[in-house]
């Protein structure tokens, strides 16, 4: 079999940097799945309610969960999944999944160190379960499938642990994720940082960032087509916090935001651009780190991103997204797609808060490698679907494929020999990625190549280690690895 993908586009060039801070390249993505019909979207903007929960900055977004509980380091919350309509667009609606009936999820915030409690119903007519991207917490509250028995139709579980870390996370099912991450079940995660160590912008917001095939007034049935089992699922249109034309909102020359971007796609890597305001990324998937510039994000599919926006005047700022898609001559052409917009007004008299106090990024120990792993990613013939991916040999591997002691320091090679990417995730642990700053828990491994990770194995337990493409998951790019005290 050969999955030889022509290149396309060469990479836009690099806008020049003259603001304070490095200049940290971005992953590259070797895919080039077009998407048509989205010329469509992302231009007109709708409404999204702003909610302020003093004393923190004002979150702008997603809906809130209501914490039943009064104990301040405790946050406890009721969550159900069910099937619904969902309105995407004024005048489109779909029967998706949700949770607490909105897609995304709502916005579920802790501090760390806090203990959160998930009341969680599952009405859906499938088993489901909920597992908590990033979140170093302990595996049989994971909702890894393999540990906890999923949770069946009209039952309950409840999740319970302690957030350990500061940052951007996320949400999602872990059974059948390419049907039901699809359909809408996903929600923002956010673990602020200690009061001393927040910092305070003028606003925070969040943009879970997807794409869904839709096929009339219907999402697509899974596995339409066999690019599909090979590429994973592209969407025919972005969905922006569940809207498909995107999220509107405002603020004033002179405020600072703090964004927190989350792609909740299936397999779409995401360009992502910010246009008519200067901005610098501050954390990522792992949290905070060292600011930094860069034209372009680079968002594999579980990836995070918290950038600083500077509204230096006023005007609109846009969030975009560039995609891929087929011009009405037949050829490839990247196009920018606003998925955002914010309307700038001018500064009101007397306010100059440009400045936000960061305190510094967490300083982390460079570690000792104390022993080196290789990642195979392949696949062959097989399956229900005619292919099954492979983690070093296997499909679908239940065992683990490796066993670490606790705080091991582990040097992985990721050797992809096939031409489609693959965003790579490990449960329950942080890894370094050769080249950039921070630590992550998602990592992309572009076609025919390869990336090394330092991960730091600090988090004992069994652990789910899968390609982060829904389709590619499922269709065995799945493995696991213990980490034992
Ligand atoms: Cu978002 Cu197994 O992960
Ligand atoms: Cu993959």
């Amino acid at each position: 079999m050969s999955y030889k993908i022509s290149a396309i586009l060469s990479f836009l060039a690099i806008a020049a940097c003259s603001d304070a801070g490095s200049t940290i390249p971005q992953e590259q993505s070797t895919n080039n799945q077009t998407t048509n019909d989205l010329a469509d979207v992302g231009t007109d903007v709708a409404v999204v309610e702003e909610v302020v929960i003093p004393p923190m900055p004002e979150l702008v977004g997603t809906p809130l969960f209501t914490d039943i509980n009064e104990d301040p380091n405790i946050v406890e919350v009721n969550l159900i999944a069910a099937m619904q309509p969902i309105a995407v667009s004024d005048d489109l609606t779909l029967d998706m999944y949700a949770y607490n009936g909105s897609v995304p999820g709502p916005l579920l915030e802790a501090t760390v160190g806090d203990t959160v409690i998930v009341h969680f119903t599952n009405t859906l007519d499938e088993p489901t379960t909920i597992h908590w991207h990033g979140l170093r917490i302990s595996d049989d509250m994971d909702g890894n499938p393999r540990i906890q028995t999923p949770v069946a139709p009209g039952e309950t579980f409840t999740y319970s642990f302690v957030v350990p870390d500061a940052g951007t996370f996320w949400y999602h099912p872990h059974v059948r994720t390419n049907e039901q991450i699809e359909k809408g079940l996903y929600g923002p995660l956010v673990v602020h940082e200690k009061a001393e160590e927040r910092p305070l912008p003028d606003r925070e917001r969040v943009f879970v960032l997807d794409d869904i095939l839709i096929d009339g007034d219907k999402i697509a049935a899974p596995y339409g087509s066999h690019m599909e089992a090979m590429h994973g699922r592209f969407g025919n249109a972005l969905l922006t916090n569940g809207l498909l034309k995107g999220v509107f909102g405002s603020a004033k020359a002179g405020e600072v935001e703090r964004w927190r971007l989350i792609n909740s796609a299936n397999a779409r890597t995401m360009e992502i651009r910010i246009e008519g305001a200067s901005f610098k990324v501050y954390g990522n998937d792992g949290g905070r780190v060292t600011p930094y510039i860069t034209p372009e994000l680079v968002m594999p599919v579980g990836r995070r991103f918290d950038v600083e926006v500077v509204y230096d005047q006023p005007g609109q700022v846009a969030l975009q997204q560039i995609v891929v898609v087929q011009n009405a001559t037949g050829n490839l052409v990247k196009q920018a797609f606003d998925v955002a917009v914010i309307d700038v007004g001018p500064a009101d008299a007397g306010t100059d808060n440009t400045v936000v106090e960061w305190a510094p990024a967490p300083v982390r120990p460079v570690r000792a490698i104390d022993r080196s792993e290789v990642v195979v990613f392949d696949a062959v013939e097989g399956g229900p679907l005619g292919i099954e991916w492979r983690i070093n040999g296997e499909a679908h591997k239940m065992a683990p494929l490796f066993e670490f002691a606790k705080g091991a320091t582990v040097k992985m090679e990721i050797r992809n020999e096939l031409a489609p990417e693959h965003p790579f995730h490990l449960h329950g642990q942080f890894f370094e990625i050769e080249g950039l700053p921070g630590v992550w828990d998602t990592v992309l491994v572009p076609g025919e190549s390869s990336v090394n990770i330092t991960a730091l194995m600090d988090n004992p337990g069994d652990w789910m280690m899968h390609c982060h493409i829904a389709e590619h998951a499922e269709l065995g790019m799945m493995s696991s690895f213990r980490v034992s005290e």
